[in-house]
């Protein structure tokens, strides 16, 4: 396979509420994103990947879609969506959209015109049952909902005005492979697949994920709308395996350009159990073996890197240290993922050291998983206290308060008294303003890395090796045939000790004294470099 595009850019992620409101409604817009792209030039990225801003109810916060090729209006209109395409492409960034075709709105014609008309063609196009079986939703309670006026359950694995779209049907596909095909005329470069692992569902059979015929249905989409178009594909697969992995990214099976897996967000919680039975301490041993599988096991397949998203707490709160160590923990996980093999993602906010927001209640939080999850919880007899920590530490609003621009009232993200989630109150000191003026912040090891990855093709080819190190230091060797280069993080707050194979090295890129480390071969809390070894 020759190298492709998107094997040498770093992909940003905006979730456009939060990241620049441009007409002082507190919520963030496509005007707001084009006044920002410039910033986003000089990080150095070369693909945004935009959360949704479709016509919704916003239910879902635009993952309930009711029309596939309208703007929301609190988001702008199809002007400033084009807009956006060119003043982006002048820049060298290509936008990647967010397709979600899992479901729509029930506000979408199709569910409006299926659930009033038993013999409507749209009928079909969604999931119907005369009694429900036992599958949860995704965001708490049935995934079934009866509808008075269908007279039958339809199935919703999100929110209630989220219903699942049926795959089975042929016309279904067919028009949203038509809307996509559209989609790329219009001239963006690809798009981020919502969930896309539960296209092939089989609810009568409790088979949600990787359904027997979800690959058929990528590569029938494949045919239909991205062969011989040079576009990027990445799908959300939470319960991607290794074998998984290969099935989408392999590029001879024409399928996807890579998936995001979640192996590694797997360690946030404990087995078996959701996502909000935390575990605060990261298992390192644990990470490695599941960086050395991804890394070493794809074969022709190719790898997403990414610690955030807008699903995500922020890493610093869960993983890295949000204290005396956060700007060297930022670098630090940010040093250890960029240089391995993948296409990197930064989501907005990452460059800045963005953490968790101190939520105080249920009244702050807008996210419909945290608060079904706090309905269910507290019906259950769990207290209020024990909800609040576990949304504090877990729940999608940490990564989706403003964006802090400046140090100004609102942190620069909107002229508006409020915003529709609260500013971090780090905003003062955490800020875009504040990190370029610091030629030592965490945005510049972010345009570094962003940098060393349109630069140096070693990143896209060489090989992976994982090093025996202590419990918690992970590093690792790229080689190629003619260089060796050598990452190495300590992951945590106290002292490791680590010897380098040799003395004489290039430094590549560290957030520490790589000649100190050299010299006492030991690792500082959270040092992180990457060496280039002479040999
Ligand atoms: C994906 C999105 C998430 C959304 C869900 C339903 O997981 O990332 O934000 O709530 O799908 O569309
Ligand atoms: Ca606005």
């Amino acid at each position: 396979m020759g190298l492709k595009w998107w094997q040498k850019v770093t992909v940003y992620q905006i979730y456009p509420r939060s990241f620049k409101d441009s007409n002082g409604d507190g919520i963030g817009d496509l005007q707001g994103i084009i006044s920002k792209l410039d910033y986003l030039q000089e990080l150095g990225i070369g693909a945004i990947w935009l959360s949704p801003v479709y016509q919704s109810p916003m239910d879902d916060n635009g993952y309930d879609i009711s029309d596939y090729e309208a703007i929301s209006e609190l988001f702008g209109d199809m002007q400033d969506m084009d807009e956006l395409i060119r003043e982006a492409k002048k820049r060298g960034i290509a936008i990647i959209m967010d397709l979600v075709v899992n479901h729509t709105s029930d506000e979408h014609p199709w569910f409006i015109e299926a659930r009033s008309n038993p013999e409507s063609s749209k009928r079909d196009y969604y999931i119907w049952r005369d009694q429900p079986n036992e599958l949860e939703s995704i965001f708490s309670g049935s995934a079934w909902e009866y509808d008075e006026e269908a007279k039958q359950y339809y199935l919703h694995f999100f929110s209630r005005k989220q219903p699942d779209l049926n795959w089975e049907n042929t016309n279904l596909r067919k028009e949203i492979y038509q809307m996509m095909n559209r989609w790329v005329d219009k001239g963006i470069a690809g798009f981020r697949m919502d969930v896309i692992d539960m296209i092939g569902k089989e609810p009568d059979h409790y088979i949600v994920n990787n359904g027997p015929k979800l690959h058929e249905y990528i590569q029938e989409m494949h045919r239909e709308v991205l062969e011989g178009r040079d576009v990027m594909t990445v799908g959300e697969t939470w319960g991607a395996s290794i074998e998984d992995g290969i099935k989408y990214s392999d590029s001879a099976r024409q399928e996807l350009s890579m998936v995001f897996q979640f192996e590694q967000v797997g360690l946030q919680h404990e087995p078996g159990k959701s996502k909000w039975y935390y575990i605060k301490d990261v298992d390192v041993p644990a990470m490695k073996e599941i960086f050395k599988k991804w890394q070493t096991q794809l074969k022709n397949g190719w790898n997403s890197l990414f610690w955030n998203n807008h699903d995500l707490p922020r890493i610093l709160s869960i993983w890295g240290n949000t204290k005396e160590y956060r700007e060297k923990s930022a670098k630090a996980l940010a040093i250890l993922l960029h240089l391995m093999k993948g296409t990197p993602y930064v989501y907005q906010g990452e460059e800045l050291g963005m953490i968790n927001y101190p939520f105080q209640s249920l009244d702050q939080i807008e996210d419909i998983e945290s608060l079904n999850f706090a309905k269910e919880a507290l019906s259950e007899g769990k207290t209020m206290e024990w909800v609040m920590d576990a949304i504090r530490l877990i729940g999608r609003d940490n990564a989706r308060t403003p964006m802090q621009w400046d140090d100004g009232p609102m942190g620069g993200f909107t002229e508006a008294p409020k915003a529709w989630l609260p500013v971090h109150p780090n905003y003062r000191s955490v800020n875009v303003k504040a990190a370029l003026e610091n030629r030592l912040s965490i945005f510049y090891t972010y345009q570094k890395l962003i940098q060393l990855r349109k630069e140096q093709d070693w990143l896209v080819y060489a090989d992976f090796e994982l090093l025996d190190t202590e419990e918690k230091v992970i590093a690792y060797r790229r080689n190629t045939i003619d260089a060796s280069y050598l990452i190495v993080m300590n992951w945590s707050d106290n002292l490791s000790s680590f010897t380098l194979p040799i003395d004489d090295v290039d430094e590549v890129i560290s957030n520490t004294d790589v000649e100190q480390v050299i010299q006492t071969k030991t690792l500082r809390p959270w040092d992180a470099f990457c060496v280039k070894l002479k040999s």
